[in-house]
């Protein structure tokens, strides 16, 4: 796993921007792997920012979000397809039929995780996945003691979870319950995967990331295994190690 060093949160924003606008100009019909959260809204910026600057174009794009909060529509404004939509989507000239996310306003959660599952596998390889980092480890919605051999899935979130994510709702009582995501070997099957990590909130998790053992107890450990990951990380988010 491969770490770059950044000074402050918007340095690490431009680094994962230009990247991954580099890999879209290799290859204009790059599939990319999204995620959600504060964390990559610096990224999703800085593309927006090269977009109408340089007219860097996502026409040939496809999208697969990490996950989505089950029991939120898509009008939802804290559904991560508005999310999406908000904060990239909508600015870009991607073709929105290829960005795709988990339905989170389905009656059958299961049914749905399972053919997000097969829509990644038959769209082939995910290129290039974005990955923020939890601060229990979790990635996508994948909470410590998930197997490592988990495709997509429901998942009832943890307080933890839903307590970190209740800064985007008002209040905990707010933050859904279930969520359905990627599994944890969804994300490993993506060919790189460039997880960003940003603030002081995040130094202990990062240590463990960096220097603690390969464990189901911590999701994120498995990036080690991963041939392609890289790590851009602030220095308040490396301040511990
Ligand atoms: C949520 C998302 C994750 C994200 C994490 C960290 O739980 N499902 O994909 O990485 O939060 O969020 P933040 O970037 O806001 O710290």
């Amino acid at each position: 796993m491969k770490l770059i060093k950044a000074a402050d949160y918007n340095e690490m924003s431009r680094i994962a921007a230009d990247y991954v606008i580099a890999k879209l100009h290799e290859n204009p019909q790059i599939k990319l792997g999204m995620a959600t959260g504060d964390t990559p809204k610096g990224l999703y910026r800085e593309l927006v920012s090269d977009h109408r600057k340089n007219g860097t174009s996502y026409k040939g794009v496809q999208t697969f979000n990490l996950d989505e909060y089950i029991g939120l529509s898509s009008r939802d404004s804290q559904s991560y397809r508005y999310y999406m939509d908000s904060h990239l989507f909508d600015h870009i000239d991607i073709d929105k039929t290829n960005t795709h996310l988990p339905k989170g306003d389905v009656e059958d959660a299961f049914a749905e995780a399972e053919a997000y599952e097969q829509l990644i596998r038959d769209s082939g390889k995910v290129d290039l996945q974005i990955l923020g980092l939890g601060g229990n480890g979790h990635i996508g919605f994948n909470e410590p003691g998930t197997p490592f051999g988990s495709t997509a899935h429901v998942v009832e979130l943890t307080v933890a979870t839903r307590s970190a994510n209740a800064k985007f709702f008002g209040s905990l009582d707010l933050v859904p319950r279930r969520a359905i995501t990627m599994g944890i070997a969804t994300i490993m099957e993506s060919k790189e995967i460039l997880m960003l990590v940003s603030g002081e909130g995040k130094s202990s998790a990062l240590c463990r990331l960096l220097e603690g053992p390969v464990e189901e107890g911590f999701p994120a450990s498995v990036l080690r295994r991963h041939p392609h990951a890289m790590v851009i990380a602030d220095d308040a988010a490396l301040s511990l190690c």
